[in-house]
């Protein structure tokens, strides 16, 4: 479709046309049910469960969930962008709302053709993040379908890929550190160009004649507790908690509240072999270590 970058409106107005034909016809249901498209309506295509979402010279694209949440888990498997995928970022994350919010990110960082992408972590608590982590994968990430997951609950925040932990933020309140407990959060992901750092520390720049860039989805999962707008806020802590509530949810059992021996293991595993960047170790960043990298002790 055409549309001239400086005319974004327009764009925007003449895409929702375009993804109402698109998005009705053959739709994910799962999608349907759990997420609806929030930028760029008409970069976006589905084939029963699978959906694509585009990057091109005229625009991103993402989705958000229909609900907000406090804790669980949600997941979604994605193949991202194949061949030259440099200076592009594909997010998956959690994220309250307002100037003191919370989020959870996975960012995958594109890459040059046969070069590894990169993933980044970061976790930011009352709108303070800076707690990046960054890894290469054990698997080349745009072959075939993985899943990205996050855990949530009143004692940690756990990152999984293919089930396997690559970070925990713990809750460490008992030592004074403020832990995202007390907002709910929606689900997004998104698509779009940051190549003025994404890629070799923003040195490969995106090449458009590769466009459109297209990153597939499916095995949408959110398994949480839905904060409904019509309840109020602190109702929707009560009714999400274990003690709170009238309710006991998985996600608050003992076993969920650590890390098991085996997944202890492969944090270990993941940690040694597959992390290149990590926030508590940067000195130069950081001199005085941030106060939670002292007792994390993973
Ligand atoms: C975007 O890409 C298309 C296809 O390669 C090209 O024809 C068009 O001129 C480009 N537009 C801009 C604004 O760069
Ligand atoms: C891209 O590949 C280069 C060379 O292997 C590597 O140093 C870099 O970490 C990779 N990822 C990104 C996002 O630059």
């Amino acid at each position: 479709m055409a549309c001239p970058l400086p005319n974004f409106m327009g764009c925007v107005v003449l895409g929702v046309f375009v993804a109402f034909a698109v998005l009705g016809s053959v739709s994910s249901s799962r999608f349907d049910e759990l997420f609806q498209p929030n930028w760029a309506f008409d970069h976006f295509a589905s084939e029963g469960e699978l959906l694509r979402m585009k990057l091109d010279n005229y625009s991103g694209a993402g989705f958000s969930s229909k609900s907000k949440y406090m804790f669980g888990k949600v997941g979604i498997k994605i193949k991202l962008v194949e061949g030259d995928s440099a200076g592009t970022v594909t997010a998956f994350y959690m994220s309250s709302d307002g100037p003191y919010h919370n989020e959870f990110d996975f960012e995958f960082l594109g890459n040059t053709t046969g070069e590894p992408y990169l993933v980044q972590t970061n976790v930011y608590v009352n709108g303070v993040g800076n707690r990046e982590q960054r890894l290469n994968l054990w698997f080349d990430p745009t072959k075939d379908f993985h899943s990205y997951s996050i855990l949530w609950n009143q004692r940690q925040v756990v990152f999984l890929v293919d089930e396997t932990p690559v970070r925990v933020h713990s809750n460490l309140e008992h030592k004074g550190i403020p832990y995202p407990k007390d907002q709910f959060m929606g689900v997004y992901s998104s698509i779009w160009n940051a190549d003025d750092w994404a890629t070799q520390g923003g040195r490969v720049k995106t090449d458009w004649s590769h466009a459109p860039f297209i990153a597939s989805y499916t095995g949408f999962e959110i398994d949480a507790c839905e904060c409904p707008d019509a309840v109020a806020a602190i109702d929707n802590v009560k009714r999400c908690s274990t003690a709170g509530g009238e309710k006991r949810y998985w996600w608050d059992e003992p076993t969920m509240s650590e890390l098991n021996l085996h997944q202890s293991h492969q944090l270990l595993w993941v940690r040694a072999n597959h992390m290149i960047y990590d926030y508590c170790t940067d000195n130069s960043r950081f001199p005085v270590a941030p106060v939670e990298c002292l007792h994390h002790h993973h």
